[in-house]
């Protein structure tokens, strides 16, 4: 596999000035004396910092940049949405998943997305608020600033309600971004008033200002849950929402809560993994894929036999993702045994070295419904060692496309992670899970895979959006740091992805040489180029050298620093 070289948008001499400006003292015990944050986007990670040196940990710096990210990469997460902070506190070592996915209102039922014949159709759980799940985002923050950070929850919100109010330029892939939703933002008339200019696609130099969703987030920050949950913006969103066509009420939002969860732990070769449980699938798939991988020295293989096998283990694990996985407060989730080793070692037998298995041929056929590939990620850790992985979502980019009323908060279209149509071909010709059929109240399965890596020196927090390719890069990620890689390199490291069904290999251009692409064409794989994809933001803590590395994603536009 080689390592991608891409153009990189972001002007890398703020890390470095910082590192020279500030060297990296000898590690002590504790913490790594340094902080580093990396995020998809400058502004967010540089609210990050401005909480940190306002006092606040690394779960109200946590506060900070999800928020920020909710203003300034509107494309990817926000207040309408909803994600998973993985955390570490350092004091007691205790690792803990903040479960913010949005449920499925109570009124949704499991046809609500298909036509008399009983197919689906697409864009009723794509655009407009009956796409749209119950956010999560405002309580994870509210829960994560209560329970774990030392700031009030206002403080950390300050540098996103700055951002909202005065707006800031926004980037290209912004611009492509709207580009892309136009017709759906224009149907909206808060969105189109929000997003487009004048009613048509912005261009360069377009500042981006967002007053009623400052307002929103200072509601938020002054009553914690509640300022989103019940009073003003609550009866704001259930009548914007019902007015154009959605079915949310008043009791969807009151009953919202956030769980605690314990994290997916598992080994892979001496590395301590740490990634999200369901109602994400990332921990579970991550976790089979490495142990089926576990038992071959993919470090030695020559990289036709080192890509074929990944791509194996990810067939297997994928399939079992679509049989089995879902919300556990709704379906009996087979974790234990997906996670353990003696369960991969069963499905190693059947991987031949010299074959690709057609996915057909695997029993009990299923398969995903296709996921949104937007999403994003952000990486902190403090100077004591708290550390926090968080991917947040709105499912597709600018999700709905439906901002609520007055309330200027774009709603997700998460609801199209449930399978729309269990048994069915649905409108891309995939056939979902039982497990993740819609049911009221129930969390949609996800693949967003925040995901820690220990071993006795190194530490590295690391993430990525894209949709069901979230677990596969996550996976890539950690083969690379096995292998001795530092951050930079697990984050261009070249991407290919195989989920199980449809059963073709895509990969970026330039990530697989042609002798390669040949070597799996021969052994029975079919394989697709795709554009470039993923956003991961990494971080590594090397203790005994006492470093502290961030890095950033060329693909994307976001910023990674590392300084005291
Ligand atoms: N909406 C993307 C995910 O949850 O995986």
């Amino acid at each position: 596999m080689k390592t991608l070289h891409l153009p990189k948008q972001i002007n890398f001499s703020v890390l470095w000035f910082c590192l020279l400006a500030f060297p990296p003292p000898i590690t002590l015990a504790g913490g790594p004396r340094m902080a580093a944050i990396a995020s998809a986007h400058p502004l967010a990670t540089a609210a990050g910092f401005e909480i940190l040196d306002q006092g606040g940990n690394a779960f109200d710096a946590a506060v900070a940049v999800s928020a920020a990210l909710a203003v300034v990469e509107p494309s990817g997460s926000g207040l309408g949405g909803g994600g998973f902070w993985l955390l570490k506190r350092a004091a007691d070592d205790k690792e803990i998943i903040i479960d913010g996915r949005e449920t499925a209102p109570l009124a949704a039922h499991s046809s609500m997305y298909l036509d008399a014949q009983g197919n689906p159709i697409p864009a009723l759980s794509l655009d407009g608020p009956l796409a749209a799940g119950i956010p999560g985002l405002p309580a994870g923050l509210a829960h994560l600033a209560k329970k774990y950070g030392r700031l009030p929850l206002l403080k950390s919100l300050r540098p996103a309600i700055r951002h909202a109010e005065l707006g800031f330029e926004v980037g290209d892939y912004y611009l492509r971004s709207v580009q892309s939703k136009e017709a759906t933002l224009r149907r909206f008339p808060a969105s189109a008033e929000i997003f487009l200019d004048h009613d048509a696609a912005p261009k360069p130099g377009f500042r981006l200002v967002q007053k009623d969703l400052a307002a929103s987030l200072k509601r938020l920050g002054q009553a914690g849950r509640a300022g989103f949950y019940s009073g003003e913006t609550a009866a704001e969103l259930v009548k914007a929402v019902r007015e154009a066509g959605g079915i949310w009420t008043r009791e969807d939002l009151e009953k919202y809560r956030v769980v605690e969860r314990q994290p997916i732990i598992g080994q892979y070769r001496g590395i301590r993994i740490v990634s999200a449980p369901p109602p994400s699938s990332g921990g579970i798939v991550l976790l089979e894929a490495l142990n089926i991988l576990a038992a071959y020295d993919l470090q030695h293989a020559d990289p036709i036999t080192r890509e074929h096998l990944i791509i194996e283990a990810e067939r297997r694990a994928y399939r079992d993702r679509d049989l089995s996985l879902g919300d556990p407060g709704f379906v009996e989730i087979p974790g234990k045994q997906l996670t353990s080793p003696d369960y991969a070692a069963g499905l190693r037998v059947a991987i031949r070295t010299d074959r690709a298995l057609p996915s057909e041929n695997l029993s009990d056929a299923a398969s995903p419904a296709p996921q949104g590939d937007n999403t994003t990620h952000f990486s902190i850790i403090d100077r004591q060692g708290n550390q926090v992985a968080a991917t947040l979502s709105i499912n597709q980019s600018l999700g709905s496309g439906f901002v609520a009323g007055g309330t200027g908060v774009l709603l997700n279209d998460e609801m199209d992670d449930f399978a729309v149509s269990p048994g069915k071909p649905n409108a891309y010709g995939l056939v979902g899970g039982n497990a993740n059929k819609i049911e009221p109240g129930k969390r949609m399965l996800s693949s967003m895979s925040p995901t820690f890596l220990q071993t006795e020196d190194r530490v590295a927090i690391l993430g990525t959006p894209g949709g069901s390719r979230i677990i596969s890069m996550v996976l890539l990620g950690v083969l690379d740091f096995a292998e001795g890689h530092g951050p930079q390199s697990w984050v261009s490291v070249g991407r290919f992805h195989h989920q199980y069904l449809p059963d073709i290999v895509d990969y970026e251009p330039g990530s697989l040489t042609a002798e390669v692409i040949r070597g799996l064409e021969k052994l029975g794989h079919k394989l697709k180029a795709s554009k470039p994809y993923g956003n991961m933001q990494a971080i590594l803590w090397d203790k005994p050298k006492g470093l502290l590395e961030a890095a950033s994603d060329p693909r994307g536009e976001g910023a990674a620093w590392a300084r005291q």
